[in-house]
């Protein structure tokens, strides 16, 4: 069984996630999603609720699971025999940090990290740009699956 992780804050989920995760469920047997917890970092959706709207997302693709874990990325992909992680590179900006986090996952444990281009229509598209554009009214309808759009309408309402 070849198995790989998507992890990520996902709060919310956005269009760039699913484009990463969908292609990563077409190259490996299972994909785990993971919601990264941060305790210091305070989101918008719960935890749990991150889960829900990811499970909705990816329930056509048959060999999704989501869960969430509190510790090191290289831990979860220990516990469970997964060798690689995918991610999405948006632009060449992510790609410092995002050769600190590969090189440091692989000297600590010999976990592979693979990227993926992410398709251009999302380039520029991150959750904190999301919210804070929905957050002053702006249309972000068409960089979200619909319940994902319905969540975040109905919490920033709410705050
Ligand atoms: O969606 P994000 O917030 O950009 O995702 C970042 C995330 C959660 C993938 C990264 O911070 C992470 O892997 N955190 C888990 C803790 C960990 O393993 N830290 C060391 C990374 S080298």
């Amino acid at each position: 069984m070849r198995r790989a992780v998507c992890p990520g804050s996902f709060d919310p989920i956005h269009n760039g996630h699913l484009d990463v995760i969908g292609r990563a469920s077409r190259l490996y047997d299972v994909v785990h999603v993971a919601v990264m917890i941060n305790r210091s970092k305070q989101g918008l959706f719960t935890v749990e609720e991150r889960i829900e709207m990811i499970r909705e997302a990816t329930a056509d693709y048959g060999n999704v699971e989501v869960e969430s874990f509190h510790g090191l990325l290289v831990d979860f992909c220990k516990e469970r025999d997964i060798p690689a992680i995918v991610k999405g590179l948006r632009a060449v900006s992510d790609f410092d940090y995002e050769l600190q986090m590969a090189q440091m996952n692989m000297g600590l444990s010999g976990v592979e990290t693979l990227f993926v281009p992410t398709i251009p229509t999302y380039s520029f598209l991150s959750s904190s740009l999301v919210k804070e554009v929905a957050a002053w009214g702006g249309d972000v309808a068409h960089l979200l699956p619909e319940h994902v759009h319905a969540a975040l309408i109905e919490r920033l309402r709410a705050k």
